[in-house]
């Protein structure tokens, strides 16, 4: 245990205020430094969180802040540049989702990570709900007997971001499926303590954001790149190395009920079928679980507390407690490539129309 708090940064202040947070409430941590390109942006969260170290430049603040720990929320296609950037400074990183937008970039970070002994983690916070870490413990105590099947997804009807790089491939890797379609594959890999993929089977389509339809939270000031060239949905089939199948099916756009954003986790076993379906971020009413008593279907509606951090802020506060204790952190780099090989496998699939195998599986 080091003595004293880890000093922390931030680069990329959209998402990246959620980690900011996560430092300011850590107490193992101290929030020292904010990167941001956008100076009025930069200047905002300074001065509103008091923090003295300001850099519109990444390299600088690697070189000047002696930060211990970075988070990065830049537009996916930077995030392999900026965190080998800080692992090359000796500084460990936490990645926003997705890890990179190709499985080459994200192995040159895992290189990086080992050459100079830093820890490279990903920003899984779904992982960090009270609900979702209930449905860990039901499947770990065996309660669903053999699991056969889980189907995930995560479905918007006006859902299509109208902010950031969001519809640029070259930006962001892909559309919908890159960016909520890993938080799904995640949670569902994660619940089953990471089966491998072996197969996959995918299809993607794009039917609204070509045509401006269906956009969500577009401010006047938003920069957008105008030319909208990713997927706004998909589904796919995996198969999985424990023998269970994976289902898919991400949209950012869709007609279903007006406003709704949800997703769902579907895990089916021989003795029970847990659910967790979380709908417009809220935490009420999110679990269910069927199994039966003496042949008599039953239905629990688990309440489950939700005080305490959850989500970024949890996972900054868990991150940066292993990252000072020295102990293993609980969402690594290597299950970010994981996320990245499906999702380029995924796309491959939809591109050649049938089923392909995923590398090493
Ligand atoms: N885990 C989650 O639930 C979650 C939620 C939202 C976004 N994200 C991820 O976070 C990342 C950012 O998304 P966002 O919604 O915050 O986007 P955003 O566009 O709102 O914010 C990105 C910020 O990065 C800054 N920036 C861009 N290039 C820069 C550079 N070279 N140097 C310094 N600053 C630069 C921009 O000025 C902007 O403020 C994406 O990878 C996205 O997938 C994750």
């Amino acid at each position: 245990m080091s003595e004293r708090k880890l000093r922390a940064g931030v680069i990329g202040l959209g998402v990246g205020r959620a980690h900011a947070k996560g430092y300011i409430a850590s107490p193992d941590a101290e929030l020292v430094a904010l990167c941001d390109a956008n100076t009025e942006r930069l200047n905002q969260y300074a001065a509103e969180w008091n923090i003295d170290g300001r850099y519109s430049d990444y390299h600088t603040m690697f070189r000047e802040a002696q930060l211990d720990v970075v988070s990065i929320g830049l537009p996916n296609a930077l995030h392999a540049e900026a965190s080998i950037a800080a692992l090359e400074a000796g500084v460990h990183v936490i990645c926003e989702k997705p890890m990179a937008t190709t499985s080459a970039e994200a192995r040159a970070m895992l290189a990086a990570a080992r050459q100079h002994n830093r820890q490279l983690m990903v920003c899984y916070n779904y992982r960090y709900r009270s609900d979702s870490q209930w449905m860990r413990r039901v499947i770990q105590s065996g309660r669903l007997g053999q699991v056969h099947h889980v189907a995930v997804s995560w479905r918007r009807e006006t859902g299509i971001p109208g902010w950031g790089l969001f519809g640029s491939k070259a930006a962001s890797g892909g559309g919908a499926l890159i960016d909520l379609g890993v938080h799904v594959i995640d949670l569902g890999l994660w619940l089953l303590e990471f089966p491998r993929v072996q197969t996959i089977s995918g299809h993607v389509r794009s039917l609204f954001g070509p045509y401006s339809r269906k956009t969500w939270g577009k401010s006047p000031s938003s920069v957008r790149d105008d030319a909208f060239d990713v997927d706004d949905g998909g589904v796919a089939f995996m198969r999985l190395s424990n023998g269970a199948t994976m289902s898919l099916q991400v949209t950012w756009a869709e007609h279903s009920q007006p406003h709704e954003d949800a997703f769902r986790v579907e895990v089916q076993g021989t003795d029970g079928t847990a659910i967790l379906h979380v709908r417009n971020y809220k935490n009420e009413d999110t679990l269910r679980f069927y199994t039966e008593i003496e042949g008599a279907p039953v239905t629990v509606i688990p309440s489950v507390n939700f005080d305490g951090h959850q989500g970024h802020a949890a996972l900054i506060v868990d991150l940066a407690a292993s990252l000072r204790a020295g102990t293993p952190p609980a969402a690594t780099g290597e299950q970010g490539l994981i996320g990245v090989e499906i999702l380029e496998a995924l796309y491959q699939s939809a591109a050649a129309g049938h089923e392909v195998r995923i590398d090493g599986a």
